[in-house]
């Protein structure tokens, strides 16, 4: 049964690789064999991470690069498969947020949300697709979130980004497939430095903890069994779909 989970002598690419949910699915990845080329701007951040899972005797390497500069995603992707033959696994999670009402939100910071969390999975999904086409083998996961499924003042850009994204990953499962699956995993609130002011505003997490069936927040290994799901031979037949992981949230009207 171990061997539908595995990823023994698989090349995967996770973005925003550094902290938070990515540093967890790079390490979950290289548990499960692969080698991971872990994606970030901030170089330190990325190698500590890095360091980490060679550490716990993973294999992995440190790219250091802006998602939104669409000639160094091109030269990466290249360089990936011209060095490593093969990219199995692509985990389109790097993702950021502004927290401001629509009528105070500058078109730059809408802008920019828009680039990092849907331009940049369509650049990396485009790169990474064509090769694994060609390979007749892959595995896109694309980070969306329960914001992908529902509206939340404040966070306009990054509702619609991830609304868009859930629909870019139906449309590149029918463009990509049968060999290639492209998925979504939908995370609810999971602790990481991208909701530290909602972690300590008391009043959220007790909405957490009664809106959701597991009564609590996310942890980052909440999620591993789901990006394994859909980075191994398991999730064969599963394509097009957006997994949710939210402890009942998006289910439960409390
Ligand atoms: N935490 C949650 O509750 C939650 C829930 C639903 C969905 N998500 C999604 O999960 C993903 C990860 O979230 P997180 O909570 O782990 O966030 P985080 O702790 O803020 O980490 C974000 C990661 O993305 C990288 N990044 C940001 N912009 C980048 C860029 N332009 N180029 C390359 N890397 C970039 C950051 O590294 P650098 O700053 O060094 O580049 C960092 O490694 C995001 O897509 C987020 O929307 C999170």
């Amino acid at each position: 049964m171990a061997d539908l989970f595995s990823l023994k002598d698989e090349v995967a690419v996770v973005t925003g690789a550094s902290r938070g949910l990515g540093r967890d699915f790079a390490q979950t990845l290289a548990d499960a064999g692969a080698h991971v080329v872990c994606i970030a701007r901030t170089a330190q951040a990325l190698n500590a991470a890095v360091d980490a899972i060679q550490a716990g005797g993973g294999a992995a390497e440190a790219m250091a690069l802006d998602i939104t500069d669409e000639a160094a995603v091109v030269r990466a992707i290249a360089d990936i498969t011209m060095r490593h033959g093969r990219i199995d696994v692509l985990v389109n999670n790097a993702g950021i947020l502004y927290r401001k009402p629509a009528v105070e939100t500058a078109t730059a910071d809408w802008r920019s949300v828009i680039e990092t969390d849907l331009t940049a999975p369509f650049l990396l999904a485009r790169e990474t697709g064509r090769h694994m086409l060609t390979r007749r083998y892959g595995r896109i996961v694309n980070i969306a979130s329960v914001m992908g499924i529902l509206g939340r003042s404040t966070v306009g850009g990054y509702v619609a980004a991830k609304h868009g994204l859930i629909g870019l990953t139906r449309t590149l499962a029918a463009e990509l497939g049968p060999h290639v699956t492209v998925n979504c995993l939908s995370p609810g609130y999971i602790r990481t430095e991208i909701n530290v002011a909602l972690q300590q505003d008391r009043a959220f997490s007790t909405m957490i903890e009664t809106r959701t069936a597991a009564q609590r927040w996310g942890e980052p290994a909440d999620l591993r069994g789901a990006l394994l799901l859909l980075s191994s031979s398991a999730g064969a037949y599963i394509t097009g779909h957006s997994l949710v992981v939210d402890g009942g949230l998006t289910s439960i009207l409390a």
